[in-house]
């Protein structure tokens, strides 16, 4: 018999101040906005669900956490299992496998940020390309107009990766690293090693870069067929919230829905999804899983 590995467990970081949305995150945590017709946080969960992902943990503020309990609950309605733990202050991205040592324990790891949202065909199938590989780790790169804004990687002419860094003031290329890693093992030992950089945070980029030094990172670029948005800004967040409704509006159907990527999982039957129902009462949503629940969705 022949076993595939694949990654089981995937964090949610959905902390921080979100200050470039003040007012809007005054009172309300970033990744429970409205991104069109979900809260933000439904598009990096569907995310680790496609992945196959179905145990989780989510970090946040723990100011935060009662409203995502309130909202999520343990994952069983989804089909998974959901954890929540408390970061502190925001001091970089890494601290996430600090902070999820335990829940990790010695399994390899996926970690997606609670603002980004990734659509495309075949995603699903990348996203489990990633996750199979037991040692090395994954980061998927996508071309942007803005690279002063990201972690960028640039590639030499047989397209190996030449180096990353950090929202660069002059950068080699377009390729901006999105938010979200598969990482092996090392990961928890790796991100202990970092030091705060001159904003005084654990990078990300440094992460990547133990990886890159180790020749075990690997890059997968999304091509334009895919879609990538990180939602940190105003406009960012109406340009996400516009592509989910032209997308919901032309085909009629619906984008990261929790439930239906659980149902086709099979990690919930139809009697599930009748079940949740009610608590969706008459909005478009409850409308959308029953069609889901007739299989009148392919
Ligand atoms: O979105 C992709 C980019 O994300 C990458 O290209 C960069 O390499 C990476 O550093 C990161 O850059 P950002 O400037 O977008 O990171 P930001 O500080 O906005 O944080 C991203 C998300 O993570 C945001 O939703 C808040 C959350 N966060 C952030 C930090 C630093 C936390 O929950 N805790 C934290 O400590």
């Amino acid at each position: 018999m022949i076993i595939i590995y694949h990654t089981k467990k995937g964090i949610i970081l959905a902390g921080g101040k979100g200050t470039r949305l003040y007012p809007l995150t005054l009172v309300t945590n970033k990744h429970l906005l409205a991104v069109y017709d979900k809260p933000m946080i439904f598009y990096p969960l569907a995310v680790l669900m496609l992945a196959g992902i179905q145990d989780i943990l989510i970090i946040s503020t723990s100011k935060a956490l009662p409203a995502y309990r309130r909202l999520l609950g343990d994952g069983r309605k989804y089909g998974i299992n959901l954890f929540y733990k408390a970061q502190k202050s925001p001091d970089g991205l890494p601290q996430a496998f600090i902070i999820g040592e335990d829940f990790i324990a010695n399994d390899s790891v996926a970690m997606i940020l609670g603002d980004n949202i990734f659509y495309g065909n075949n995603l699903d199938k990348l996203l489990k390309k990633a996750g199979s590989r037991k040692i090395k780790s994954t980061i998927f790169a996508y071309y942007v107009n803005n690279p002063k804004n990201y972690g960028i990687v640039d590639f030499d002419q047989k397209n190996r990766v030449k180096s990353i860094e950090e929202k660069p003031d002059n950068p080699k290329s377009n390729y901006a690293v999105t938010g979200l890693y598969f990482y092996d093992n090392r990961v928890v030992d790796y991100a202990k090693k970092l030091k705060p950089s001159h904003r005084g945070e654990l990078e990300i980029t440094d992460l990547n870069n133990l990886y890159l030094g180790q020749e075990d990172l690997e890059v997968e670029i999304l091509g334009s067929d895919f879609t990538w948005f990180d939602m940190g800004t105003v406009n960012n967040l109406i340009e996400a919230s516009k592509f989910v409704k032209n997308i919901e509006q032309r085909t009629g159907t619906k984008i990261c829905v929790l439930e239906e990527i659980a149902y086709r999982n099979n990690w919930i039957d139809k009697k599930k999804i009748l079940n949740v129902l009610d608590k969706y009462e008459n909005s478009p949503y409850a409308k959308f899983l029953q069609k889901v629940a007739k299989d009148k969705i392919r």
